[in-house]
C-alpha cells in the first residue's frame, strides 16, 4: 500500500499522481488534503511518514509547493528515507541508490506530466543494493544512536 498526501500547494499534482496509481491498479491511502484550501504541510507529511515508519505503508508520496517542507517533515521519522526529486534521473536514483521509501515532489515547481512520469520511474526502479546498502546501514546506525530513548 502506498500512502500519499499533500498540502494545498501539492493538491493538484497529488490528484494527477492518484490517477496514475488508479491506472496501474495500485492500492493507496489518500491522507489528504482534499482541496486547495490553505493547510499546514507538517500535518499531512506526518500522516504519510507515520504510516511508512510503522510499516502500515510500504511507500509514500508527498507533495507540497516546493517539496522542501514535506522533505524536512518526513525525514524526522525513523526508517523513512524521503527523497525530493526534481527530474526523472533523481527519481530513478532515489530508488536505485537511496532506496527512498517516500518520493517528494513540488507541485509549484514541476510540470505535471513530468512529475507523474517521475513517479512512474520511481515505482518501476529497483534498489541496487551492494555498496549502497552499506551506506543505508550507516544511516540506520545514526538513527539508532540519535533516537535511542
Ligand atoms: C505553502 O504555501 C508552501 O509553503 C508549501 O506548500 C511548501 O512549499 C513548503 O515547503
Amino acid at each position: 500500500m502506498i500512502a500519499i498526501g499533500s498540502d494545498h500547494g501539492g493538491f493538484e499534482l497529488k490528484t494527477a499522481v492518484i490517477r496514475l496509481l488508479d491506472e496501474r491498479g495500485l492500492a493507496y491511502d489518500d491522507c489528504g488534503t482534499d482541496n486547495g484550501d490553505s493547510v499546514d504541510y507538517p500535518d499531512f507529511g506526518e500522516k504519510v511518514a507515520r504510516k511508512v515508519a510503522s510499516g502500515a505503508a510500504v511507500k509514500g508520496i508527498l507533495v507540497c509547493g516546493t517539496g522542501i517542507g514535506m522533505s524536512i517533515v518526513a525525514n524526522k521519522f525513523p526508517h523513512v528515507r524521503a527523497a525530493l526529486a526534481t527530474d526523472p534521473f533523481m527519481a530513478r536514483m532515489a530508488k536505485e541508490h537511496n532506496n527512498a521509501n517516500i518520493l517528494v515532489l513540488g507541485g509549484r515547481v514541476l510540470d505535471q506530466g513530468l512529475a507523474v512520469e517521475m513517479v512512474a520511474t520511481w515505482l518501476d526502479a529497483t534498489f541496487e543494493g551492494g555498496r549502497h546498502q552499506g551506506r543505508l546501514d550507516k544511516i540506520a546506525a545514526l538513527e539508532r544512536e540519535l533516537y535511542k530513548p
